[in-house]
């Protein structure tokens, strides 16, 4: 199979790849190099065809085998798969199943329907639910890292970008919380911001930034007004987002217990999907947060213990009145 692009050329647009690939490496690995796709911190993603088959190619230099070993023990709808993994000298790159449907960044500049926002957020938490049950935080959901494969089926949303993701050592991971500040400012969780530990409710508070921005075509809900940790730090508590008025109150109250500062108060990727405005069952009820549930078992001990103890108390009263009388 031929490159389409020169190894000339590659060059000239991709430094990484002249200076430690070399182009019968591709050849041999039966990949075709198209077209730069995107840019980020850690390196480039191109479009290419490998066996014949469309893909994206993430070049990476220097340690990121987290990123890859990571994505290698996912397999979900919702989730980028990855097909190869080369590491070429100090250079890596992950071959992956490609979205042609660009990111979500795009998307959530047109005005969309309630209806396609909740199809899409639904994708987004079924694959949060499977990574948090795998024990993995994301630490980077935006809109740039959540794809879409099919622009006429939403519910190929795909979440994409595992190089900041953490996962929680086997031998501890109900109570680990993580300490490391890492991920992009205006999608970061309070905890983080504020140097806190924090757990998987990270990647939750970030879904509640980006309902809000589906639901106001890319707007954010805190930014420009606030520009950096230190405004954030300084308005916290009190910081409050601009209700979407035009939004349903049940897409609002979802908002709502996304984005939530306390993370024990946050809803969890399970509790989001059986929400009414996302099963769309407008008439169920609304599931309460592990805190809000914490709160009404207690409130239930209470009540029992109080029944308890006032029936032994008129119980002794009433036997030791009956005594008297004898
Ligand atoms: N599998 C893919 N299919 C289509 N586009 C992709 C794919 N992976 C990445 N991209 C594009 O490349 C951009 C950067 O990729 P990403 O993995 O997020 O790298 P970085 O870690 O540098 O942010 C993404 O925002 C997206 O536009
Ligand atoms: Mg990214």
């Amino acid at each position: 199979m031929n490159c389409i692009i020169r190894i000339d050329e590659l060059g000239l647009i991709n430094q990484i790849i002249i200076k430690y690939m070399r182009h019968d490496f591709f050849l041999e690995k039966d990949i075709t190099i198209l077209e730069k796709i995107g840019e980020g911190a850690f390196g480039q993603v191109y479009k290419g065809l490998y066996k014949q088959e469309e893909v994206a190619i993430k070049f990476m230099q220097g340690a990121q085998i987290q990123e890859t070993s990571i994505m290698e023990s996912l397999k979900h709808k919702n989730i980028i798969k990855l097909y190869q993994y080369y590491k070429h000298g100090n250079c890596q790159y992950l071959v992956m199943e490609y979205a042609a449907g660009g990111s979500l960044n795009e998307l959530m500049k047109k005005s969309l329907e309630e209806s396609i926002i909740s199809q899409i957020m639904h994708s987004i938490f079924e694959g949060i639910q499977y990574l948090h049950s795998k024990q993995i935080i994301h630490r980077d959901i935006k809109p740039d890292n959540i794809l879409i494969k099919n622009t006429e089926d939403l519910s190929s949303i795909k979440i994409a970008d595992f190089g900041l993701s953490y996962q929680y050592k086997p031998e501890i991971r109900y109570y680990q919380t993580v300490s490391q500040q890492c991920g992009t400012f205006i999608y970061m969780a309070p905890e983080q911001i504020l140097n806190k530990a924090y757990n998987k409710a990270v990647d939750m508070w970030s879904c509640g930034i980006v309902l809000y921005m589906l639901l106001n075509q890319g707007k954010h809900p805190f930014y420009p007004r606030i520009f950096t940790k230190k405004e954030f730090i300084n308005s916290f508590p009190d910081l409050k987002y601009e209700q979407p008025l035009h939004a349903s109150p049940l897409a609002r109250d979802l908002l709502y217990r996304l984005l939530q500062f306390d993370q024990d108060s946050r809803y969890t990727a399970s509790q989001a999907l059986v929400h009414p405005w996302i099963t769309r069952k407008f008439n169920d009820p609304i599931p309460m947060s592990v805190k809000q549930f914490g709160i009404y078992i207690l409130i239930i001990i209470i009540y029992f213990v109080y029944n308890l103890i006032t029936t032994k108390i008129n119980q002794t009263i009433s036997n030791l009145i009956q005594k008297r009388s004898y």
